[in-house]
């Protein structure tokens, strides 16, 4: 099956083209530590040609989840690096999930100078969580001053200089699910009149004055980059159009980043435009309402829908899930109550079903 050849990104091989999705488990400590027992983690899913880890901040002010790691900290730093010397010992290559929430954060989570930045003062019509972790309606964010923009753009780069350091294989920027750069991406969310709003080059601006920023940090091929245009996860309601994608694929490709990763809850003709602009090194998240077998997920890498497949909850619930698919052995449930909570429980104690 092609799904199990190997595939080159960013001059990396990978063992097979079925990658793990970013998943937060919400186990950091209150600096953004993740446990030690996250190397064990991450390391028992080494099987996957490559993991993306679960989203982290890139600064104390991207935080918008109780229990999500942080890269902009010695402390955080150090943990990193012992997951990236486990994955690697298993032969696994891994790169480091950026996110900054945006107006889907808290204050509740930051120290007093920081601020709840997002393109424009628009509060998301939700609740989100605050710091201990209860329900509360969402802020109203303050409209990120060109300065703040030029800050958020330096914090990205210097957590992603950080994960190069600890030694993981590259960064995905999170510019999906409603979170910042989504943010900036969406017509509803920017009514900026600046250089970073406006018009479909203008809301594409600051993921690209990012990416690049990123690349002369640490090398484009060491960059990935996930969308989820027309997704409404976090009261996005579909506000996102073609052209602001397509001109955001047309600025990317010439960086060279390894990966552009999108997900696909229904097929629409973007994705085929997308991927079409794009070339090579596209990853495929089918996510929730798609295929999930492996047979239709194979068919998706044969037909070039897709180069690569990410797959989420089955890998929370099958370390050795490329294994097993290999094998035709069946597929362990997951259980959503651990997802986020129960710190050993529901992360490293889902048993393997093969010797690899
Ligand atoms: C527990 C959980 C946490 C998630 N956290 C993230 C995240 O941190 N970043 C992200 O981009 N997507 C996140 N997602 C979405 C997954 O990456 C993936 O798109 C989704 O699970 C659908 O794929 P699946 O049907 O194979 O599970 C999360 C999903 C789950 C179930």
């Amino acid at each position: 099956m092609k799904i199990f050849e190997e595939y080159t990104l960013g001059g990396k091989t990978l063992k097979n083209r079925v990658v793990m999705a970013p998943m937060t488990r919400n186990r950091a400590d209150a600096s953004g530590v993740l446990p030690d027992y996250a190397a064990e983690y991450y390391r028992q899913r080494a099987g996957a040609g490559l993991i993306i880890s679960e989203a982290t901040q890139p600064s104390a002010g991207g935080k918008g989840y109780k229990g999500t790691p942080g890269m902009h900290t010695n402390d955080q730093q150090s943990v990193w690096s012992r997951i990236a010397d486990r994955v690697h010992e298993d032969g696994g290559l891994m790169y480091c999930q950026l996110m900054h929430t945006g107006r889907i954060g808290h204050t509740s989570f930051f120290p007093k100078e920081w601020s709840l930045l997002a393109p424009s003062a628009i509060p998301a019509q939700m609740n989100v969580s605050d710091a201990e972790g209860n329900d509360v309606p969402a802020e109203v964010p303050v409209a990120a001053s060109r300065k703040q923009i030029q800050e958020i753009i330096d914090d990205f780069a210097s957590a992603a200089q950080r994960a190069v350091a600890a030694g993981l294989d590259g960064v995905e920027v999170h510019g999906a699910n409603g979170y910042l750069l989504h943010q900036f991406l969406s017509y509803g969310t920017n009514l900026r009149t600046d250089e970073y709003g406006g018009s479909a080059a203008g809301r594409a601006k600051f993921v690209v004055d990012l990416v690049t920023e990123m690349a002369c940090r640490i090398g484009p091929e060491k960059i990935g980059l996930r969308l989820s245009p027309g997704g409404q996860f976090n009261d996005m309601q579909k506000l996102d159009d073609d052209e602001t994608y397509l001109h955001l694929v047309k600025e990317l490709r010439p960086i060279g980043i390894s990966y552009l990763h999108v997900l696909r809850r229904r097929s629409t003709p973007l994705h085929v435009k997308l991927h079409e602009g794009w070339g090579t090194g596209f990853i495929m998240n089918t996510g929730y309402m798609g295929p999930s077998e492996l047979t239709e997920l194979n068919a998706l890498v044969e037909s070039d829908e897709a180069d690569l497949i990410s797959v989420g909850r089955n890998f929370i619930s099958n370390p050795d899930l490329v294994a097993r698919w290999k094998s035709g052995i069946p597929l362990s449930p997951w259980n959503e109550d651990t997802f986020y909570v129960g710190e050993e429980k529901g992360l490293i104690d889902y048993p393997a079903a093969t010797s690899k």
